[in-house]
This record gives structure tokens, C-alpha cells and sequence, in this order.
């Protein structure tokens, strides 16, 4: 049987002394917890300005939600995409919070419930929306309808924007960030008018290769029977009748020159033009020879460092 020894008056002296040593080692060590507490208390009375909590990571220009609609499937382009919007966060001092998401339909095939769910273990980017995959009977719409209780709730997290893209188109962020910050934050119908003729962003709708709205129209697109009642129709043309139809977009924005199409091999319609310096999207890179050719006119490749490892490049 074990017994336990009453505590005699010595054990108890030792544990104050322990005890007092130890508040006297944490005050050396942190000595600034008093200081926090009487910021704090500083803090809650009204006439005090407010201390910023995380000097390190300033508050973003604006919070972007750039949702890629893509298909389970394409798993290669997914991958090209996570690379160069994931070297474009590293490499430029990108002063605006872009997510990237890819969002497809409901997963239909064994494959892809085993090997798209190790993507989501690793990168956490998929959407995996409601329906079933196509491509004009309201994906888009699903989409913007499950934004607001994805991302909704108050000021802090929610987006500023939300684009919905294809997957072949290259965003180069630090443009769109600088020709985003221009624009007003409501009401905000933003991309490549059609027809391609077109510069006048009031007549029809901006093309589906990537177009961004304003967080405020998707809540109206979300809640609006507008939307609800006409899901069906090319989606970029939808989106534009949607807003019409509801006197919404008052604020737009006609992205040419600086968005197009891949000019195959040459220009092949108004849509499309030469490669030019002031880029903000290409469009219709639908192999990897098309993204190789956009990504090396645009100088993607510049930053790679010489090393033993290189033999030919
Ligand atoms: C998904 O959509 C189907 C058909 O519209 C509906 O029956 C089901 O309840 C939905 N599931 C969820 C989780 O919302
Ligand atoms: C949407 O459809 C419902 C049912 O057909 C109809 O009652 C309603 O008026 C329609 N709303 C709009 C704005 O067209
Ligand atoms: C790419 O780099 C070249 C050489 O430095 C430069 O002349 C050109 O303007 C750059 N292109 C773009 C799109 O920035």
C-alpha cells in the first residue's frame, strides 16, 4: 500500500520560495506583459486612438476572389495555374489579397474522388459547387449563388471583388491589382467588352474569358430572382443581361486593349491582337505551347538564377 506523507511546514516554505522565484524570472524575461496590460486598459478608454495590432502585415488594398471555373478533369492545367499565380505572389509585392480557387461541379468518377480530394489536402483551393457540370446551364450562377455563404458575414473577410475566369487565361496580377485599385468598389462591372468590335462597356455584356463584379452585385445576383429565373444561355451573356434587366453594373469598365486573345499564329479576329507591354490578361492559351509563347514574351521566366543544376535551358 502507498502512502502519502502529510506535508510538513518545510515542503511548504520551499514551494512559496519556488513560486516567488519563478514570478521573478517571468517579470525579467517578459517584462513587456505589464506594459500589454496597461495597453489594454489603455485601450478601452474612449479617448484613446487605436493601437494596430499587426504592424507586419498591412491591411491589403482590396481582397480579390479570382474563382477559375475549370472541370475535375484538367488536372495538368490546374497545376500550371497554381504555378504561375503562386510564383507571381512570390515574386511581385503584390499589395492586394488575391485567393485563387479553382470551381467545378459535383466530382462524378472514382478517379477523381480520390485524387482531386489529395489536391484539397494539399492546396485547399477547390470549390466544389452544387451541380452538375456544364457549361451554359448555370454553372456561373451557381457560383456567384454560393459566394455569400461561402464568404459573407462582415467587413474583415469578405471580398471586394470576384472574378470568374476560365482556365485559359494568364492574369498578371500586379496589373489587375493597379487597374483594380482605380475602380469603385460597387456596382463595379469590369472586363473585355463584346462583341469584339465593341468599346462601349453599356451595349452588351464583358466576354467570359475573366470578368470581375463587384462583392455588392453578388449579393444581388445571389438573392435576385432576376438571375434565379434565367440561369440557362451562354454565362457571360447571362451576367450581362442579369445586371441590365436589374439596372445594376452603373460602374464599368472596358478592359481593351490590354485584355485579348492569343493572337493564332496571327491576329484572327478583333478579339485577338500582338502580345503588348501593358498586358493585363491573355486569353485562349489552350496548350502548353500558347501559355510557353505568352509567358516568355511577358519575361514570366526572368527571374530564374543561374545554378550547376542548369545544363540548358
Ligand atoms: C444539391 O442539389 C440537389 C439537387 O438540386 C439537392 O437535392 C440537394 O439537397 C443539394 N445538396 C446540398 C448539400 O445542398
Ligand atoms: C420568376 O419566376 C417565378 C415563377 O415562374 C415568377 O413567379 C416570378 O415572377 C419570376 N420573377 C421575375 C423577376 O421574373
Ligand atoms: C521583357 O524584357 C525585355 C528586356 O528587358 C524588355 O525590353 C520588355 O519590355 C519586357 N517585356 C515586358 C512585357 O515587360
Amino acid at each position: 500500500m502507498v502512502r502519502f506523507p502529510k506535508s510538513p511546514p518545510a515542503t511548504l516554505t520551499l514551494l512559496f520560495l519556488g513560486l516567488a522565484l519563478f514570478a521573478i524570472l517571468y517579470l525579467v524575461i517578459y517584462p513587456n506583459d505589464l506594459q500589454l496590460q496597461s495597453l489594454i486598459a489603455v485601450c478601452h478608454s474612449p479617448s484613446s486612438s487605436p493601437v494596430p495590432l499587426d504592424p507586419i502585415t498591412p491591411k491589403p488594398d482590396f481582397r480579390l476572389l479570382l474563382g477559375i471555373l475549370t472541370l475535375p478533369d484538367h488536372y495538368e492545367r490546374r497545376h500550371l495555374l497554381r504555378l504561375v499565380y503562386s510564383l507571381q505572389q512570390r515574386q511581385h509585392d503584390l499589395t492586394a489579397q488575391v485567393d485563387v480557387r479553382f470551381v467545378f461541379c459535383r466530382l462524378t468518377k472514382e478517379d477523381q474522388r480520390v485524387l482531386v480530394a489529395l489536391e484539397i489536402m494539399r492546396y485547399a483551393d477547390i470549390i466544389i459547387l452544387n451541380c452538375t457540370e456544364n457549361m451554359n446551364q448555370g454553372k456561373t450562377y451557381a457560383y456567384y449563388a454560393s459566394l455569400p455563404s461561402l464568404f459573407g458575414g462582415d467587413g474583415e473577410t469578405r471580398y471586394d471583388f470576384v472574378a470568374k475566369a476560365d482556365d485559359d487565361i494568364y492574369f498578371r496580377l500586379p496589373k489587375l491589382i493597379e487597374s483594380l485599385n482605380k475602380m469603385p468598389r460597387e456596382d463595379l462591372y469590369y472586363g473585355f467588352v463584346i462583341p469584339c468590335t465593341s468599346m462601349d462597356p453599356f451595349r452588351d455584356y464583358m466576354s467570359g474569358m475573366g470578368y470581375v463584379v463587384s462583392w455588392d452585385l453578388v449579393e444581388w445576383i445571389a438573392t435576385s430572382e432576376i438571375a434565379r429565373n434565367n440561369t440557362e444561355g451562354p454565362e457571360d451573356m447571362m451576367t450581362g443581361k442579369w445586371l441590365h434587366w436589374g439596372g445594376k453594373g452603373k460602374n464599368r469598365y472596358n478592359t481593351k486593349y490590354a485584355m485579348y486573345d492569343y493572337p493564332i499564329p496571327v491576329p484572327i479576329d478583333e478579339c485577338s491582337h500582338d502580345f503588348a507591354p501593358e498586358t493585363i490578361a491573355v486569353h485562349r492559351l489552350k496548350d502548353n505551347m500558347k501559355w510557353a509563347r505568352a509567358l516568355q514574351y511577358l519575361n514570366v521566366t526572368d527571374g530564374l538564377k543561374p545554378s550547376k543544376l542548369i545544363y540548358h535551358i
